[in-house]
């Protein structure tokens, strides 16, 4: 069977307007600036505005706009939606159809939400790729928005810190003969033993959200953040050099890794143990927290725009995030 290459065609990002900063978040929890920089590397966040529709599908609207746009396709050329979402709109219909709607396309494409936590968007960068490889679609439109304000317990000074809100979107398309851009290999795991470290048991079937939850104040994320550190580490780490050593390439045939900005220090002990030169880590924490499974998809936008990121080169994603789950793709841009 012949298999089709993918590529990333277009890229685009939207963060919400309001800026939270550490001094501002140090008046309501006891944190201060200087811890949450040392610890974390993160400076300020972006929270989102239901009023200014900055949910995740009206996120992932503006940011999806730019992708298409950038990809030179029209939005009923789109014939999936793939859309990584942690806590959606709502419970249904799916955030992706809110998404199809709102993008104007009338072509009736699928439309397909996936939660796997922070490492949402890579998963379904794999799911995508292999539809457009086994030629069923051509361009499929992916999303990692979220708006972890929603779920963040701001009183809880060890997750509050940590999370902002924010969408990233890529039009990915059937490469051309000749084209030198392509999806190159990817895994994706999940280790459920350590599932309780990041959980948010509250909000689904299993128990809804009542009275009993609110009278415990049990409906926000709870984290064992020493444990989600140590696992994302390890596997983001073996993960990339795993996809290096069966692709024949080491660290020094990729010109930009871009793990997923969740903590400055879990990201700086990764790129060490890749033996990852600095200049080649793509990095945004300081300014947006961690967005989940925006994170790398927003990240890529703006290394893209800026020009950093250019066709044809080799660039490695790394995630991690509630399951836990990891995963990590190596492409060509
Ligand atoms: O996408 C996946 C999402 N999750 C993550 O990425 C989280 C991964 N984990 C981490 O990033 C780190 O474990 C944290 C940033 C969450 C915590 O850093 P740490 O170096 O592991 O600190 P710790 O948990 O060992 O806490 C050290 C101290 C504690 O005080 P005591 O017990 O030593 O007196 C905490 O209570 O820091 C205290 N602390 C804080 N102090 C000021 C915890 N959070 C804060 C805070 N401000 N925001």
């Amino acid at each position: 069977m012949e298999l089709f290459k993918t590529k990333i065609a277009g890229t685009g990002k939207y963060h919400p307007e309001r800026i939270m900063t550490n001094a501002e978040l140090s008046e309501t929890v006891d944190t201060s600036d200087e811890w949450i920089v040392q610890r974390t590397g993160i400076k300020e966040r972006r929270v989102g505005s239901i009023e200014k529709e900055e949910f995740p599908s009206g996120m992932a609207e503006r940011a999806a706009k730019i992708a298409i746009k950038n990809a030179g396709i029209e939005v009923n050329d789109i014939d999936l939606i793939l859309f990584s979402c942690t806590l959606p709109d709502m419970m249904f219909p799916n955030s992706a159809s809110c998404l199809q709607e709102r993008l104007g396309i009338t072509n009736k494409c699928g439309a397909l939400d996936i939660n796997a936590a922070c490492t949402g968007w890579v998963y379904g960068l794999t799911m995508a790729n292999s539809l457009i490889q086994t030629g069923i679609y051509k361009n499929i439109l992916l999303c990692g928005t979220e708006m972890a304000s929603q779920f963040n317990n701001w009183s809880d000074r060890n997750t509050c810190v940590l999370f902002g809100d924010g969408s990233g979107a890529v039009v990915l398309q059937r490469a051309q003969d000749g084209d030198s851009s392509q999806i190159l290999d990817s895994i994706l795991t999940s280790d459920s033993t350590k599932k309780d470290s990041l959980i948010l048991p509250a909000g689904g079937s299993k128990r809804p959200v009542r009275q009993d939850v609110l009278d415990e104040d049990a409906q926000w994320m709870s984290m064992d953040g020493q444990v989600v550190f140590k696992n994302a580490v390890k596997t983001m780490s073996s993960h990339c050099a795993t996809l290096l050593e069966r692709n024949n390439m080491t660290i020094d045939d990729v010109d930009w890794f871009i793990p997923h900005q969740a903590n400055l220090r879990i990201i700086e002990t990764t790129g060490k143990l890749l033996k990852c030169p600095e200049e080649k880590v793509i990095i945004n924490v300081e300014l947006y927290a961690n967005t989940s499974s925006a994170s790398i998809p927003a990240a890529l936008h703006e290394a893209v725009t800026d020009g950093r990121i250019k066709r044809g080169q080799t660039v490695l994603f790394a995630a991690f995030g509630a399951g836990l789950t990891s995963g990590a793709t190596l492409l060509k841009f």
